[in-house]
């Protein structure tokens, strides 16, 4: 079974044509550059530039595929949560896909497509029940899955999420977007706990915005008495994003010890981080997890996970959703 899967929640304009899990073809183009010198994404210029672009990156990617639209089987596409206009074009490019060869239609959720990614290109059996972590540049969330269409929240920051508290930190130390990348690429191992910082926990929520303060006014601190510089920075930019990534892997074990569940699945940007998945391995081997990450390349928004989501779940429950399906800026 051949779906076609479409990604415009954010920056990134992504077909891709995938075999059940096996990717075919994954075509993605990003705005990034465009929204570079604001330091976030901004939602008009992203929406802009999917209409520009997303007819060329679905022929792409039926071209790399070397599949026609008749070939088809289904379409998917993320209709929530994201940014909404963005959310528009794909879903009504998809829709109109979808009427024109009478095709059945799935509108999904892309923070389970997030959590679907480690299962593209495998065959392994998919752990049910397991706990799911999506940490992206929007949500930072476990999730206690029973399937991929039955999920409950178990746990969510109640302010910033953590890739999003990694940008705005690496806009005010002057670094490039995504921040993520940069933090990443700077942190020292060596100098990791050299500044106590702290995040919040509630339970299995989590709280970023406190941290961001504290690291902001401790550098205009150090500013102050002229004893910033290269060294510092990459001493407080290490021990920030230690605190982070330890306290997102917290949660995640009280989680799995709440619920007795030894699988792990995670999803989402943040989860490229060197040193998160790095803890993330440690914990697996102590606690005799099963841990399921995405390939570097699949833990970016892509339309391959749309893809291979759309295909689990229309397998599953053999009905299209409604062409009533709207985008929402919401998970739930
Ligand atoms: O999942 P994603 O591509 O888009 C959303 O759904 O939000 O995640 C983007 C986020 C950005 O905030 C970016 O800074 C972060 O992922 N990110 C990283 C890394 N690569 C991307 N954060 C930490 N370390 C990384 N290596
Ligand atoms: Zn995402």
């Amino acid at each position: 079974m051949l779906a076609l899967g479409i990604e415009t929640s954010c920056d990134e304009t992504s077909c891709a044509v995938v075999n059940k899990r096996e990717v075919i073809s994954n075509v993605t183009l990003s705005s990034l550059k465009f929204h570079k010198k604001y330091g976030g994404i901004i939602p008009e210029i992203a929406t802009r530039n999917h209409l520009k672009v997303i007819d060329r990156v679905y022929q792409r990617a039926l071209k790399e595929a070397k599949v026609f639209l008749n070939d088809i089987d289904l379409i998917g596409v993320t209709v929530k949560p994201g940014l909404v206009g963005a959310l528009i074009v794909g879903m009504n490019f998809a829709k109109g896909l979808a009427l024109a060869k009478k095709k059945p239609f799935l509108g999904v959720n892309h923070l389970y497509a997030h959590l679907f990614a480690p299962f593209l290109n495998t065959s392994q059996k998919i752990p049910l029940p397991f706990i799911g972590l999506v940490v992206s540049g929007g949500h930072t969330e476990l999730f206690l899955v029973k399937d991929f269409d039955i999920i409950e929240s178990i746990g969510k920051t109640r302010d910033d999420a953590a890739g999003e508290v990694f940008d705005k930190v690496a806009r005010v130390f002057g670094l490039g977007y995504p921040g993520g990348v940069y933090i990443d690429r700077l942190f020292d191992h060596r100098v990791k706990d050299y500044f106590k910082f702290k995040c919040g926990r509630i339970g299995l929520d989590f709280s970023f915005s406190g941290i961001k303060t504290a690291l902001i006014y401790k550098k205009m601190e150090l500013e102050k008495k002229s004893s910033f510089n290269e060294d510092i920075k990459i001493k407080l930019l290490s021990s920030f994003q230690e605190s982070v990534v330890k306290t997102i892997v917290e949660n995640l074990t009280l989680a799995t010890e709440r619920f007795k569940i030894k699988s792990v699945v995670c999803g989402g940007g943040v989860i490229a981080n060197k040193r998160l998945r790095e803890l993330l391995n440690l914990e697996a081997v102590k606690n005799n997890w099963r841990l399921y990450l995405p390939a570097s390349n699949f833990s970016l928004d892509n339309g391959a996970m749309v893809a291979g989501l759309t295909s689990y779940l229309y397998t599953k429950r053999k009905r299209s959703s409604s062409f009533k399906i709207e985008v929402s800026s919401l998970s739930m």
